[in-house]
């Protein structure tokens, strides 16, 4: 396989101040929405956000480390509620949260697909962004996503530029991949 989308998305930080086409935007949330779910639930919500009024306040809802997620001309707002879970009784699973994490995934392809770039944040603070954005008390935001075409690196502050050039890791492969049973140390070989 050459070159995989899975393997181009990317979380930078720099984002150029240039607006997302209508068409483009539409198929990636058709692809996000796509996902599956159990029970087919769609537990997620996206609130779409361009309108200038709007994004200003989402925007000042964000901490001051993603004060770079500024310049991105969309923010999306990743919403979901418990009660829409399929609960399963025998392991304290959260499928709705599950959910929501699939089609995210699937919206970051399909902005790689279109050119664009989606970073996903957890630095907000929720009880602003359910206020700008009119969310409702029963709903948690699951994530935020800048989302825009990705710009030069040097457009970055110093501070964000530096985490943009630090080399993107992951886990040795034998830490969070065992074949056959439990091979991870704490109660390795199905103790
Ligand atoms: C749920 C979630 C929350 C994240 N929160 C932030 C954030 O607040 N700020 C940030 O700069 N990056 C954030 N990230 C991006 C991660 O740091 C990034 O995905 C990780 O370092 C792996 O890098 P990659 O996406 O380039 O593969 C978040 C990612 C996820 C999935």
């Amino acid at each position: 396989m050459e070159d995989p989308i899975f393997f181009r998305r990317h979380s930078k930080r720099s984002f150029l101040d240039k607006p997302v086409p209508e068409d483009a935007l539409l198929r990636i949330l058709e692809a996000a929405r796509w996902a599956p779910s159990a029970n087919n639930n769609q537990p997620w919500r996206f609130i779409v956000v361009r309108e200038p009024q709007r994004l200003q306040a989402f925007r000042e809802a964000l901490n001051r480390g993603n004060r770079w997620a500024w310049k991105a001309p969309v923010l999306i707002a990743v919403c979901a509620r418990a009660e829409d879970d399929f609960v399963r009784k025998d392991d304290p699973v959260t499928y709705h949260l599950f959910a929501c994490g699939l089609a995210v995934e699937n919206l970051l392809l399909a902005a790689v697909e279109e050119g664009l770039m989606g970073h996903p944040m957890a630095g907000y603070s929720a009880p602003k962004v359910k206020e700008a954005l009119g969310i409702p008390e029963a709903y948690s935001v699951v994530v935020v996503i800048a989302l825009g075409y990705e710009g030069p690196i040097d457009l970055l502050d110093e501070e964000t530029r530096a985490k943009d050039e630090r080399p993107r890791t992951r886990k040795p492969f034998a830490e969070t991949v065992s074949w056959d049973c439990w091979a991870f140390g704490e109660g390795a070989g199905g103790e």
